[in-house]
């Protein structure tokens, strides 16, 4: 469900004509529902109402701020996996207590300003970073609330990529580890054992994998308390998969269902770390055909977006709807769509059936909201898209196109190459 919709044949964000947006705006850039986002938190957060949650919206998919500010209008928290991050969710206004910090790799500099802040909880990815933790908490002379990342081993059936679960994945800690890991934890005089963690990929579309994982980090609690240790808080990741093409993802509440079974009466807290499923299809990118190429095998549209904005077609090759913003009843033919870029992965998508179309057409390419600017880059000194976020029948830029000058911000040159 988004407010997205054609109305007499053009597309529409709420009530704002996209035609209306470009023309203020330009192209390439992204547009986002601020109702769908809203609506999509709604559902999503009211799924879990029977048992104490909390939902910490993965900022990784997409981390503007207006969208932060947003999730905390709305009561969520924010799951994040950097000092930006951290820096990002604090500046919206997001209570440092209702903060989770993943990531595999964190920083001394960057664990150190989550202990600063006072976060909810650190998911520690390996024992490495625990030795990190034990030797600043004790700098400090802070108290750090801990969960262990775990590795369930489980197979989430998604793209290779954003498996996170595996035995063969570098995430978390095997739970043989991690027992020993929550004895040392217990040990400290500073860390205090809160919650146990896991994610096991992203995009899934089928409910047992996160059951299997729910049952898996239950019976690991378990095991804990009859170690005498009482953790308060089970974080389960993020991962629920949303419809690009003809994909059908679990309801949230269905999701919720199978959650809500395993872990009612155990007086645990859930914590909830969704990205792509709040965020996904609450935005689009549009982008406008630069040329028309004809070669004797095919047909190029070329187009002012690339894959610097939108990389996940050449990454993944991963699947995004497109559209005329305005309806075509032309013959249809099957087309390359491409972007400036001077690599052949610069690509929104191959050989996809659509009405002719010509210089200057608005295209739409769906399901854009997540992991598209937040995995954007400056590559052929493109300047990054600007996001406009649409309520009812206002649009409000929330992040200018970049400026040339944005491209060199920070450079600077050696006396020898001064002229
Ligand atoms: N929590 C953790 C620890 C994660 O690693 C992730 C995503 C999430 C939560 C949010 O997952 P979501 O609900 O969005 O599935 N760039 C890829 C997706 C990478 C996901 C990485 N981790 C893509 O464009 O498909």
């Amino acid at each position: 469900m988004n407010y997205f919709t054609y109305r007499k044949g053009e597309l529409y964000c709420e009530n704002v004509p996209i035609k209306k947006i470009v023309g203020a705006v330009g192209t390439p850039l992204y547009i986002y529902s601020y109702r769908t986002f809203e609506r999509h938190f709604k559902v999503f957060d009211k799924a879990f109402q029977k048992i104490p949650h909390l939902v910490c919206y993965s900022c990784k998919a997409n981390a503007n701020g207006s969208l932060l500010r947003t999730i905390n209008k709305l009561g969520g928290g924010a799951d994040i996996v950097s000092g930006g991050e951290l820096y990002k969710a604090l500046r919206a206004g997001i209570p440092h207590n209702k903060i989770v910090f993943s990531g595999v790799g964190k920083t001394e500099e960057e664990l150190r300003a989550a202990i600063k802040a006072d976060i909810l909880m650190i998911n520690i990815e390996s024992e490495g970073e625990l030795d990190m933790l034990k030797k600043l908490s004790r700098n400090m002379k802070r108290k750090v609330p801990v969960s262990i990342r775990v590795n369930p081993e489980i197979d989430p059936k998604t793209h290779p990529y954003i498996t996170t679960g595996l035995k063969k994945n570098k995430f978390g800690v095997l739970w043989s580890d991690a027992r020993r890991l929550y004895r040392e934890i217990a040990k400290e005089e500073y860390l205090v054992p809160a919650g146990m963690s896991s994610h096991i990929g992203s995009q899934i579309l089928e409910l047992t994998p996160f059951m299997e994982a729910v049952k898996s980090l239950k019976s690991m609690i378990q095991e804990l308390r009859g170690d005498g240790m009482l953790l308060t808080m089970m974080d389960i990741g993020g991962g629920l998969g949303i419809t690009y093409k003809d994909e059908l993802p679990p309801l949230p509440e269905e999701y919720a269902k199978v959650i809500e079974k395993e872990i009612k009466g155990t007086g645990l807290k859930l914590i909830l770390e969704p990205g792509r499923v709040l965020v996904g299809n609450s935005g689009i990118f549009v982008t406008k055909v630069l040329h028309v190429k004809k070669v004797p095998e095919k047909t190029f549209y070329i187009v002012d977006g690339a894959m610097n904005d939108l990389v996940r077609p050449s990454l993944y090759n991963a699947y995004h709807e497109i559209k005329p913003v305005v309806e075509k009843k032309d013959d249809t033919i099957k087309a390359d769509f491409v972007g400036p870029i001077c690599e052949s992965g610069d690509f929104f998508a191959k050989d996809r059936e659509m009405a002719r179309l010509f210089q200057g057409d608005l295209l739409a390419i769906f399901g854009a909201g997540a992991y598209g600017y937040s995995m954007s880059s400056n590559y052929n000194a493109r300047r990054r898209a600007p996001e406009v976020l649409v309520k009812d029948r206002e649009f409000y830029v929330v992040k200018k196109r970049e400026t040339f000058g944005d491209l060199v911000k920070g450079e600077s040159t050696p006396p020898f190459l001064e002229v």
